[in-house]
């Protein structure tokens, strides 16, 4: 099978010009202007961009938390992804604190296992270290292409890890080539916050917000860069949201520290206004949650500062009957919310077309930089000979309206219902294959594959 994209304006991190290009099997064999080569497909890509394919590197699939399921698996979440542009993600295995990283991995394996339309990998979450699971670390690394380790500052009892576990773990990472990933949030400040709420009787969405002031993931950033900075590992901070947490890394580059960071789309978006409607609001619990829109400033600029390389979405998502878990106490509500499909789209409105960030800069943050970072490059993040062919077509003029009644993601609800949007995925193309036409699902479940990944190569 063989694709020829025909007079598409090509943009990748580095670079912005007119070209054809052409797919064989799965990788991009040639790029240039007027190619001869005769396809068993053409796509006239004239005023229209085409991107690397998105790469989300934080997603929760089927994943177990707070006493139920997120709602996509690794069929409905790959595929909404792959609607949005994203042909790949990366979600989070969890260990069970006092069982192995292996039986985890088997566990995640079986959830993926002819189920995945786009591409995937795994983090790996250590919620509980020892000698033990340091052995298998190196295995992971070496024999399995799991070369990320998630770990949490909060989420007591479950799956947070002390700091004593967390330094131990470093130095076994950084020894072996990997990275070590953190949901950077103070655990047990928070924990005393909703604690002291639900005491006081104070129970609406409003108080999962006031129970995470800034500070907590400010000291937690801080204290994350720290521990790095003792161990020498290279360190990624997810879903970072707010301005406290940001200049708690851009402190640490002033000893010559580089720490990677990720926000989500959300957080550069929504704020936390949405809180004070009162249950609607549960819509957006999320951890950490929104915030305020000096926050939204300091992220944008930190993007096009270098100090954020990755914009993910924590893409994890309960069905409304779920939510309604905590209809009567706010720390009962399933902590997360569905973005997987919007990301390329809100980030293009949202930041290209409203002057924020250039076209480059989106590649980068929605795509190339994850690849660097997480070991997949070049093979994904770029439009390259000999990458492979992930590929997005897009309508820069497009106008379209988000709804739930539209979207492909397995949840009743959109966090972004009525939102205009101009810019919107055409054809997706996924390692050769045409994954997205006419707003259709070529592929089926089971195409997607597995990616080993390497060691990272984003230098900042
Ligand atoms: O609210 C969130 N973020 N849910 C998913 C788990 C996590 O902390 O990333
Ligand atoms: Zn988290
Ligand atoms: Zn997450």
């Amino acid at each position: 099978m063989s694709i020829l994209i025909k007079n598409g304006r090509v943009i990748t991190a580095e670079s912005d010009y007119l070209a054809d290009i052409f797919v064989e099997g799965e990788k991009i064999v040639a790029i240039g202007k007027n190619l001869p080569h005769a396809a068993d497909r053409v796509i006239d890509a004239a005023d229209k961009l085409v991107f690397p394919g998105g790469i989300d590197p934080h997603v929760h699939l089927d994943m177990p938390f707070m006493g139920t399921f997120s709602s996509d698996d690794y069929t409905t979440g790959t595929r909404a992804a792959l609607h949005g542009g994203t042909t790949m993600v990366i979600d989070f295995i969890l260990q069970t604190q006092g069982d192995t990283l292996h039986n985890a991995l088997k566990t995640w394996q079986e959830k993926s296992k002819d189920k995945a339309v786009g591409d995937y990998s795994y983090h790996m979450a250590v919620t509980d270290f020892n000698d033990e699971v340091a052995k298998e670390v190196v295995q992971m690394i070496e024999e399995e292409g799991i070369t990320s380790f998630k770990t949490f500052m909060a989420y007591k009892g479950a799956l947070m890890i002390d700091d004593g576990q967390m330094v131990e773990l470093m130095k076994v990472v950084k020894a072996n080539g990997g990275l070590v990933t953190v949901h950077a949030t103070n655990g047990d400040m928070i924990d005393a916050l909703i604690a002291r709420h639900r005491a006081e009787g104070k129970l609406s969405p409003l108080y999962h917000y006031l129970s995470q002031p800034e500070v907590t993931e400010a000291e937690a950033s801080g204290r994350f860069a720290d521990m790095l900075h003792y161990t020498g590992c290279p360190g990624y901070i997810v879903h970072m949201t707010c301005e406290g947490a940001l200049n708690a890394i851009r402190l640490a580059t002033r000893r010559n520290q580089k720490v990677f960071v990720e926000t989500c789309s959300q957080y550069l978006v929504l704020d936390a206004s949405l809180y004070e409607k009162d249950f609607d609001g549960a819509k957006w619990v999320m951890s950490p949650p929104l915030r305020e829109k000096k926050d939204q400033t300091a992220l944008w600029s930190g993007i096009n500062q270098g100090l954020v390389q990755v914009v993910g979405t924590d893409h994890c998502p309960f069905k409304w009957e779920q939510k309604l878990m905590g209809k009567d106490d706010f720390s009962k509500i399933p902590n997360g919310h569905p973005a997987i499909e919007h990301r390329m789209e809100l980030m293009f409105t949202e930041g290209v077309r409203s002057g924020k960030i250039s076209l480059n800069k989106f590649v980068e943050v929605t795509s190339t930089n994850a690849a660097k970072i997480f070991g997949m490059y070049p093979r994904k993040g770029t439009i390259s000979i000999g990458a492979d062919a992930d590929l997005v077509i897009f309508d820069p003029q497009k106008e379209h309206t988000i709804s739930v009644d539209t979207h492909h993601m397995n949840v009743d609800y959109s966090g972004y219902e009525g939102w205009k949007l101009t810019g919107k995925t055409e054809t997706v193309v996924l390692r050769g294959k045409v994954a997205i036409e006419e707003e259709k699902c070529r592929l089926e479940p089971g195409y997607g594959q597995f990616i080993k990944r390497g060691k990272t190569s984003l230098v900042i």
